[in-house]
């Protein structure tokens, strides 16, 4: 920190939107606290981009964001928006911004709120992004703020239901998040202990033919119970866990982590990415940046466009699965 004071910006506002995540309040806290720093005014806006349509606002001070760092959750609320689907409602919202006086827009989220964003750009907005889902799907960035907190909820689960699989020498099937990406699928998986990880990437289709033969020839080498990790975008849990038990003679149960994974306590990792984008962000909207997108790549904290970092192609890396299957012998 330089301590000295840049382009004067006069305020900004500052929202969380979409799925929630944990580190959410403390992304907000950073917000809030660098922008009273540096003598510029902040509004809150609750429940994302609804509650700017909405004129949900308030003024945000320093004090207002006092122990918030270690809630999950997110103190301004959220909300999927449908509204900032159409011109009609982005106008709208463009307009509240431009009334507000706001020098910009600070969104807390994922790529559905950078498509929001992005939208809002074309209209005048000075949108500034930080990426904040569990699923760790956003471009342009090699961590996203909650991905810790909801992996290590995962294998709490895991470590929990190993102790049953194992006492009653069962089968366990755990669903844990992730529609589109399987990232919390193959850390759980890894850091579970798993057996056997499906999830919508996988290079070659991981089918219940699949996990059943790997179940079988684990028993056969004396094995007594196996974890196996669903994406949620695989689906089929119950369904599997019913055909494991029928085909195998294997007690199986089903688990499906659900929402579980987005609640809780941020942990350590979660708290700093979220502090450190915070804080860069206000920077980059005082050194004068437009349209930007806080990123962590390779060790440090970067500032993308906006628009570019939503055409970048982000890929699971599938060496961790290969590496699942190597260590679950
Ligand atoms: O994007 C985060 C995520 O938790 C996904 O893993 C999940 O598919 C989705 O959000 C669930 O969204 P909702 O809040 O609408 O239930």
């Amino acid at each position: 920190m330089t301590g000295m004071k840049e382009k004067k910006i006069r305020k900004i506002g500052v929202l969380t939107s979409g799925g929630d995540a944990p580190g959410m309040n403390a992304a907000i806290r950073a917000v809030v606290r660098t922008a009273r720093y540096y003598d510029i005014d902040v509004v809150g806006i609750r429940k994302g981009y609804a509650g700017l349509i909405g004129g949900e606002i308030k003024e945000m001070y320093s004090k207002d964001v006092s122990n918030v760092m270690n809630l999950g959750g997110t103190i301004l609320h959220t909300a999927r928006c449908p509204e900032m689907m159409t011109e009609e409602g982005l106008d709208k919202a463009a307009a509240i911004y431009k009334i507000l006086g706001l020098d910009a827009l600070v969104v807390i989220g994922g790529d559905g709120s950078y498509r929001g964003l992005a939208e809002l750009s074309k209209r005048g907005v000075n949108g500034i992004g930080i990426p904040a889902t569990i699923d760790l799907d956003m471009c342009g960035t090699e961590y996203t703020i909650g991905f810790d907190t909801a992996v290590n909820t995962g294998m709490d689960a895991l470590n929990k239901l190993r102790d049953t699989s194992n006492s009653h020498e069962r089968c366990s099937v755990v669903e844990v998040m992730g529609r589109d990406a399987g990232y919390i699928a193959v850390w759980c998986g890894m850091c579970g202990g798993a057996e056997e990880v499906m999830f919508p990437e996988e290079k070659e289709v991981i089918d219940s033919s699949k996990v059943i033969q790997q179940i079988l020839e684990n028993r056969s080498i004396g094995k007594r119970h196996n974890l196996i990790v669903v994406a949620e975008g695989v689906g089929g849990t119950q369904k599997l866990a019913k055909e494991i038990q029928e085909v195998t003679g294997i007690q199986t149960r089903a688990t499906i982590l659900g929402h579980l994974q987005r609640g809780g306590s941020p942990t350590a990792t979660d708290r700093m990415h979220a502090s450190m984008m915070g804080y860069y962000a206000v920077k980059a909207i005082m050194e004068g940046k437009q349209n930007v997108v806080m990123a962590y790549n390779s060790g440090k904290y970067e500032v993308l466009d906006l628009l570019e970092s939503m055409e970048m192609k982000k890929t699971l890396d599938q060496e961790i699965y290969d590496v699942i299957k190597v260590l679950a012998i």
